[in-house]
């Protein structure tokens, strides 16, 4: 089949489908939900964020437009979309370069609405400076492509708020550090000490740690030898403590990983990993349990297992405060 055919082939059949759906819908009665409801906005997602997005629409009591994705055959990617509404709530978080090219093609199909976008987590803003000559800005270069057709910006935890200044329209951050707090609270663990893997994280321990009003401190590497480095909190004692070591992103997990390995020689009772962001990559969740970490816990900023927590109502409440603060001018 050549790509035009193709192209006709699956517009058609996945245009079917959304008739039906479009029928079905149509066909059941609204339900009048108490409290905040707009009739003319829906949530649409990317599909490594269709579980956030789904509970994100719960919260606003809205529903989620289904979408047909596919792929031609040289791998391009495609899809379409069933009814879009006046105002849209896109979510799509930048886990990895397809999803990226997805929300691209996303926010392009609701072109003709008024759309908030949600960036639950965003891939590439770590390199959020030129660090050497000849390197992109990549989190500007991000920005600048999702800033298109878009009236809003909400993302979690990103990186660093400076990136916000990339984007092209109002933006907000909002943290999921108080989230991380409650949930370490319903582990009943005894005097807890939250630990921040270096200083650069301290303030979201701190808020962490605020959940609770348990101590707080950061790791501080010392180097013993070329070859041998000695992590030990700044000021407090691991000793025959519980430890949550919390950061906002655990990428390979290296450094929750020989932090832990340290903690328990040096006598901690058990050591915990928490983070916004579970991006995971190469084994982490492994390596971090095979090094004695009793527990990974992340949010749903990147869909996994051990996602833990929501970032859904947080986001809810924001886009609910934007909307009567719109409404009130
Ligand atoms: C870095 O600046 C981030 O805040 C994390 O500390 C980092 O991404 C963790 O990386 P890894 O899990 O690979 O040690």
């Amino acid at each position: 089949m050549n790509y035009k055919k193709f192209h006709e082939k699956s517009i058609e059949t996945n245009a079917h489908k959304l008739q039906d759906l479009l029928l079905y819908n149509k066909s059941r009665k609204k339900i009048h939900h108490q409290g905040f409801r707009k009739d003319n906005m829906k949530v649409i997602c990317t599909e490594k964020s269709q579980i956030l997005a789904t509970k994100l629409a719960r919260a606003l009591k809205t529903s989620v437009v289904e979408v047909k994705y596919s792929r031609f055959p040289d791998g391009e990617q495609y899809l379409i979309t069933g009814e879009l509404d006046d105002e849209m709530v896109i979510v799509g978080s930048v886990v990895d370069n397809d999803a990226l090219v997805q929300l691209i093609l996303l926010i392009d199909a609701c072109e003709n609405s008024d759309n908030q976008l949600i960036l639950p987590y965003m891939g590439y803003a770590r390199q959020d400076k030129r660090f050497h000559m000849g390197e992109p800005v990549s989190a500007r270069a991000i920005a600048q492509v999702l800033s298109r057709g878009i009236s809003e910006i909400i993302t979690v935890n990103i990186h660093e708020k400076e990136v916000l200044k990339y984007f092209g329209m109002p933006a907000r951050n909002i943290s999921l550090a108080g989230d991380i707090g409650t949930y370490i609270k319903s582990l009943n663990l005894n005097n807890p000490l939250i630990l921040a893997p270096d200083e650069g994280a301290l303030s979201f321990a701190e808020h962490v740690a605020s959940a609770g009003g348990w101590d707080v401190d950061h790791l501080e590497k010392t180097r013993l030898s070329g070859v041998e480095v000695k992590m030990t909190p700044k000021q407090l004692c691991a000793t025959s403590r519980s430890v949550v070591i919390v950061d906002d992103i655990i990428s390979t997990g290296g450094t929750i990983a020989t932090a832990s390995g340290m903690l328990y020689q040096q006598g901690a009772q058990d050591v915990f990993a928490a983070c916004v962001h579970g991006v995971l990559t190469g084994g982490a969740y492994v390596h971090l349990i095979a090094a004695g970490i009793r527990d990974v816990i992340c949010s749903d900023t990147i869909e996994r297992g051990c996602s833990k927590i929501s970032a859904a109502e947080k986001i809810a409440q924001t886009i609910k405060k934007t909307d009567s603060k719109n409404r009130k001018k």
